[in-house]
C-alpha cells in the first residue's frame, strides 16, 4: 500500500498539470487526474502507471459544469488518501474586455475562480481535521499586472493569490500548507487555445522548469512561489508595504485631504 498522499490534479491533460502529474508520479505518489479530454488523461495515466508503478485514477470532468464539479467535491471529501490538491485547471482570455461575451465571461470566471474555490473548500475541512494536507493554487503574475491588458483573466488570478493568502492565514495554524504558484509566460497550449502564437512572446519559460521550480517552493513550504522573479526581495518589499497600508487604513476618521471645507 502506498503511504504517500495521493495527489489530485485538475487540468492534468496538458501543460503545467500534466507536468505536475509526471513529477509527483516520479516521487512515488498515486494520482487522481482531472480534465475534459479523457483520452489524453488515459494516455498519460497508462504511461505513468508503467513507468512509475503508481496508481492513477482518471476523472473526466468539465469544471464549469455544476454536476461534474459536485462529483469532484464528493471525491475530495470522501477519499481520505487524497492529501495534496493541485488546483491548476484554467483558461486565458481571448480578446479585450470590450470583446467578451456573457458566456465567455461566465466560463472564464467560473473555471479560474469558482471551481478552484469549491474544490479547495471541499477538501479543507478534512485537512483541518487531520492537521495535514496541501493545497496548491496556480495563479499568474498577470494577477498583479493590469497593464497586460487581459483584465478578466488577471482579475481571476488576483483572486487566486488573495484566496491563497487568506487560506494560508486560516489553515496554516491548523497544519495545512497552502501555496500560490505564480508563473509568467510558460510554454503550454494555453496560448494557442486563446489564439496567441507563443513564439511571438519575448520571454517564455519551459513547462518543466516552471514546475520543478514550483516544487522547490513546495518542498520549502513557501506560501507564494514566483519562479520567474529574479530578485526575491521585491516580493518581500511589496508585502511589507501592503501590510503597512493595513495599519494605516484602520481609522475612524477620513483622511485630512477628504475633510469637507464647508
Ligand atoms: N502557460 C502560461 O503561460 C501560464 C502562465 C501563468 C499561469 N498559468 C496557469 O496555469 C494553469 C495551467 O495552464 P497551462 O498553461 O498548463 O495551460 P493548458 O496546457 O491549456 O492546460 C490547461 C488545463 O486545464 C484543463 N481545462 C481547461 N478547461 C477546463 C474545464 N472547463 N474543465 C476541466 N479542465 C479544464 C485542460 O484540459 P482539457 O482541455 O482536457 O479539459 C488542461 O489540462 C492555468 O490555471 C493557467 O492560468 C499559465
Amino acid at each position: 500500500m502506498n503511504t504517500l498522499p495521493t495527489v489530485f490534479i485538475t487540468g492534468a491533460s496538458s501543460g503545467i498539470g500534466a507536468t505536475y502529474a509526471e513529477r509527483f508520479a516520479r516521487r512515488g505518489h498515486d494520482l487522481v487526474l482531472v480534465a475534459r479530454d479523457k483520452s489524453r488523461l488515459d494516455t498519460l495515466a497508462t504511461r505513468l502507471r508503467a513507468e512509475c508503478k503508481v496508481a492513477v485514477d482518471v476523472l473526466q470532468a468539465d469544471l464549469t459544469n455544476p454536476a461534474d464539479l459536485s462529483a469532484l467535491e464528493i471525491r475530495l471529501r470522501d477519499d481520505v488518501r487524497i492529501g495534496i490538491l493541485i488546483n491548476n485547471a484554467g483558461m486565458a482570455q481571448t480578446g479585450r474586455f470590450v470583446d467578451q461575451s456573457a458566456e465567455g465571461i461566465d466560463r472564464l470566471v467560473s473555471l479560474n475562480t469558482l471551481a478552484l474555490t469549491r474544490l479547495a473548500a471541499a477538501i479543507a475541512p478534512r485537512f483541518v481535521a487531520s492537521g495535514s494536507g496541501a493545497i496548491v493554487n496556480i495563479g499568474s503574475v498577470v494577477g498583479f499586472a493590469p497593464e497586460f491588458g487581459t483584465s478578466i483573466y488577471g482579475a481571476t488570478k488576483a483572486f487566486v493569490l488573495f484566496l491563497s493568502q487568506g487560506l494560508n492565514v486560516e489553515l496554516s495554524p491548523k497544519g495545512v500548507y497552502v501555496q500560490a504558484v505564480l508563473p509568467a509566460a510558460t510554454r503550454t497550449e494555453i496560448w494557442e487555445r486563446s489564439g496567441i502564437d507563443v513564439n511571438t512572446l519575448p520571454e517564455v519559460m519551459d513547462v518543466e522548469e516552471l514546475v520543478d521550480a514550483a516544487l522547490v517552493g513546495f518542498d520549502r513550504r513557501e506560501s507564494v512561489t514566483i519562479p520567474p522573479l529574479q530578485v526575491a526581495e521585491r516580493w518581500d518589499v511589496l508585502e511589507r508595504e501592503r501590510k503597512g497600508l493595513l495599519s494605516d487604513i484602520r481609522q475612524a476618521h477620513a483622511a485630512a485631504r477628504y475633510l469637507s471645507k464647508a
